[in-house]
């Protein structure tokens, strides 16, 4: 079984002073942990503040976003090279919301993984689809073209994680049944064994869209779900702490 993968993304969330005090409290609690990776993805202002706050923790500094350059004048993007050099470890790539007010393409979220991977960092890739397209029954070719767009002419798949976040299960408390996770993720599985052959059982595939304390169990411990990435409830450290022990009383 892979190692679970357990991602905060604050998204535009948390001041300085407010992500320093989220990490007095949530890095004692969930020290000592080992057998599950941890992550969290705070907004560029704090990634240094909190990079410092993380060296020699069992957490992993994440980012929530790169551009395809790695220098140049592209006004208000920050390079793979330079979240490299600011010891960044995973970086979260086509996230739906970049996606939807920033009209990130498959092709421009391409350009962003391959740039990204040649820095050598680590890939949280983001699929998932609209309501609407669930509802027209669309959802396997959206992730199917999702997919093969996102990753054209990668290659390495160890520094790969997918994320599927459905578009209509994010910061709505809507949460997709176990029936429609398992589906989706099998899909994704089967589509990403067609790519790269075995080797894709090695690819973490993370659920995001309204995990809190109270579902994470049902959820993680589903066939073929190795995470999640948590919007709303990483923002309080005793709610990201009871999802990373979701095993624990
Ligand atoms: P919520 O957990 O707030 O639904 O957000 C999910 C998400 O988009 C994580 O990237």
């Amino acid at each position: 079984m892979l190692q679970k993968f357990i991602v905060a993304n604050w998204k535009m969330n948390k001041t300085i002073g407010e992500a320093v005090d989220f990490l007095s409290q949530f890095i004692p609690s969930v020290e000592g942990i080992k057998d599950r990776e941890i992550g969290i993805a705070p907004t560029f202002l704090c990634i240094e503040t909190v990079g410092k706050a993380l060296k020699n923790t069992n957490i992993k500094l994440c980012a929530q976003n790169v551009f395809y350059e790695n220098k140049g004048a592209y006004t208000g993007e920050v390079s793979p090279s330079m979240l490299k050099d600011a010891e960044v470890e995973y970086v979260i790539i086509g996230h739906s919301e970049r996606r939807k007010y920033f009209h990130e393409t498959d092709e421009i979220i391409n350009k962003k993984i391959h740039a990204s991977l040649k820095e050598k960092l680590k890939v949280i890739f983001c699929i998932g689809e609209t309501l609407e397209e669930r509802k027209l029954e669309k959802t396997k070719e959206i992730l199917e073209i999702q997919i093969k767009g996102g990753l054209k002419n990668i290659e390495h798949v160890e520094a790969l994680t997918i994320a599927y976040e459905p578009v209509w299960a994010i910061g709505t408390g809507v949460v997709a049944t176990e029936e429609q996770i398992k589906e989706a993720h099998l899909f994704i599985r089967e589509k990403l064994r067609d790519i790269y052959g075995e080797i894709a059982n090695e690819i973490r595939i993370l659920y995001g869209g309204s995990v809190s304390p109270e579902n994470i169990k049902s959820i993680i411990t589903l066939d073929n779900v190795d995470g999640v990435l948590v919007g709303g409830a990483s923002l309080d450290p005793l709610s990201f702490a009871k999802i990373v022990k979701y095993d624990q009383k």
